[in-house]
């Protein structure tokens, strides 16, 4: 715990170029310095530092932030390991800070119910693994073929039909029920007398984070009784979209062999786990998210998707896709016949026909657009329009202009378009908001993340901003950084930190476009603040007006040309659409 204005001072003495300097070579480029980024390989730099913001932001690679983050990111150290690197250099003092009362009861509750989750781990395993009344576990994981020596590994373990036989045991054990309630794995009887057991009659599976610390847990019913599973709640020690189950397994393969084959069920992990593919993770039911994407990347540069060969598997594949394509982290498919899932191919085929299947695995654009021609309607010049539309949409988001170049390629012999025709359908060859150029130009575009930095800059247009609402209509991906910028300017802060901003935006794309409104010093220096916060709030109105209909939205886009930013960005919200429909299957 290292007191707030120690940070702050830290931050203020240790000049982000000076600090970068030591690892960059940095050129002045007029407001901004200019280098070749140190964490991808480049040969022309878009790595930019900008000394006045105290932010550094790559534009290759999307990385960013402050002068902290940018010591976290380099020397791979935690927030307070790299403040205090930094305190060192620049001679500020760091006594470690008493915690509040506030602190210490948040620390406290979090520590008692690793110490309840962890407990309720052991329960379940002793009685699958020693008990009487575990019998009908044990026969059940023999039937489904799971090796007795992953027991104790993945603390495999039972929950008997008994109503509150967790639920005593905690009892006996002196631990807070209102505690363990918190983590749902006892609920309170709606009568108000006692508490009962959440888990009955299951197989329970137990979710650690990447230290294998028990933090929740997934059972599942030994019969065709329906729900198939039921998986603890999120709680204060368990974030279901910063969680992949078995990653504390598969961590070291990971690293080991570079790759990550993410699976969806829990069956999946332990049958590719005990046939010797360690680098394994799954997903569980929830969708794929950002924050399973970020943890990944610490020990994986490429990912296979192994979804089920049924339609849902597909569609859980190409919102993968959707969440990769902006991260510079390839991903691959690889297929299972219709019908099968990983636990089950791994039942019906041998190891080397599963190697194989991973040596068959396509690049998932790849994988995408031989679905799109396969289950597209191209049989006419619409159809085939809408197909090309469709991956364009999804070109767009890869940063890479040269894997750009290649797909666009390959779309255009496919479909016997040319190439420049293609070229300037997707919107010449700049990503949306790549470049200062590119983000200025676009219009109703980037009107949320120019409030904020509108906002960031005018600190007294805050008042407005709140009589106006302004969160109601700000795309939802940038709400945590407006909540952490009000927050800023609310303390009375004479400087916004602008790399903390920008770290709570986990979406690549809207956190390179504030990147260049930030870098771009010129943008906001004339304007006359007030009418700008309602030109971009007016922009933003018509957005969300406009977004109502799928049916609405259609009509428009057969009016509009391809030009326009505004077509692509209703291609966007009827993919959004499209995609959220296909998430209630
Ligand atoms: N899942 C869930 N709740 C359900 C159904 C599924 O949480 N009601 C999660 C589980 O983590 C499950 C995964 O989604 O492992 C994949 O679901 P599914 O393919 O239906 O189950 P399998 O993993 O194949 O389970 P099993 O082999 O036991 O039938
Ligand atoms: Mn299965």
């Amino acid at each position: 715990m290292i007191p707030e204005d120690k940070v702050a001072e830290v931050k203020e003495r240790a000049g982000i170029v000076e600090v970068i300097s030591d690892y960059v070579a940095l050129k002045k480029s007029g407001v901004n310095f200019l280098g070749l980024c140190p964490f991808h390989g480049e040969k022309t730099p878009s790595f930019t530092v900008n000394p006045a913001k105290g932010i550094f932001h790559c534009f290759g690679c999307s990385s960013g932030g402050n002068v902290i983050t940018f010591i976290m990111k380099i020397e791979g150290v935690s927030f307070p390991e790299a403040v205090k690197l930094l305190a060192k250099r620049v001679g500020v003092i760091i006594e470690d800070r008493p915690l509040t009362l506030r602190d210490k009861k948040r620390i406290d509750e979090k520590e008692q119910q690793l110490k309840i989750v962890e407990l309720a781990a052991k329960y379940y395993s002793h009685i699958l693994i020693e008990d009487k009344a575990g019998e009908a576990g044990r026969s059940y994981i023999l039937k489904r073929g799971v090796k007795n020596e992953l027991v104790l590994p993945y603390r495999l373990g039972f929950a008997t039909d008994s109503w509150d036989g967790l639920v005593s045991f905690l009892v006996k054990n002196s631990v807070s029920i209102e505690q363990a309630e918190k983590l749902g794995i006892v609920r309170r009887r709606s009568n108000g007398s006692g508490y009962y057991d959440l888990f009955r009659n299951r197989l329970i599976f137990t979710i650690a984070n990447v230290h294998g610390k028990p933090i929740g847990f997934g059972g599942r019913a030994l019969d065709d009784s329906l729900p198939k599973y039921i998986n603890s709640p999120e709680s204060p020690v368990y974030s279901k979209s910063d969680v992949l189950f078995g990653i504390d397994l598969a961590k070291q393969a990971m690293r080991e062999k570079g790759y990550a084959i993410v699976v969806e069920g829990y069956f999946d992990h332990l049958a590719l786990y005990q046939a010797g593919v360690k680098n394994v993770v799954a997903t569980c039911g929830t969708a794929l998210t950002n924050g399973h994407l970020q943890l990944l990347k610490r020990y994986a540069d490429k990912l296979y998707f192994l979804f089920d060969g049924d339609s849902a598997g597909k569609k859980a594949t190409f919102r993968g896709m959707e969440l990769v394509l902006p991260e510079h982290l390839p991903a691959f498919v690889i297929e299972l016949p219709e019908g099968e899932d990983p636990d089950s191919f791994m039942s019906n085929h041998s190891i080397e026909e599963f190697n194989d299947a991973v040596k068959r695995a396509k690049p998932v654009l790849d994988y995408f657009l031989h679905d799109l021609i396969a289950n597209g309607e191209t049989g006419t010049v619409a159809g085939k329009t809408s197909v090309v539309d469709q991956f364009l949409l999804m070109l767009k988001k890869i940063p890479d202009p040269v894997e750009r170049d290649l797909y666009l390629k390959e779309l255009s012999r496919l479909f016997s378009v040319d190439l420049r025709t293609l070229l300037s359908r997707m919107g010449g060859n700049s990503r949306e908001g790549r470049s200062i150029e590119g983000s200025a130009k676009i219009k109703g575009a980037g009107a949320g993340e120019s409030l904020l930095v509108l906002l960031g800059e005018y600190p007294e247009l805050l008042k407005n901003a709140k009589d106006l609402n302004i969160e109601l209509l700000l795309p939802s991906e940038l709400v945590p950084a407006l909540i952490d910028l009000v927050s800023m300017i609310e303390s009375g802060k004479k400087e916004i930190d602008w790399g903390s901003v920008m770290e709570k935006i986990v979406d690549s794309p809207l956190k390179e476009t504030l990147a260049s409104l930030l870098l771009d010093d010129k943008k906001f220096k004339d304007v006359d603040p007030e009418k700008a916060l309602n030109d971009y709030y007016r922009a933003l109105e018509r957005k969300a007006v406009k977004n109502r209909d799928a049916k609405e939205l259609r009509q428009e886009l057969a009016t509009l040309d391809s030009d326009s930013s505004r077509y692509w960005e209703i291609m966007e919200i009827l993919n959004t659409l499209r995609n959220r429909k296909s998430l209630l299957h």
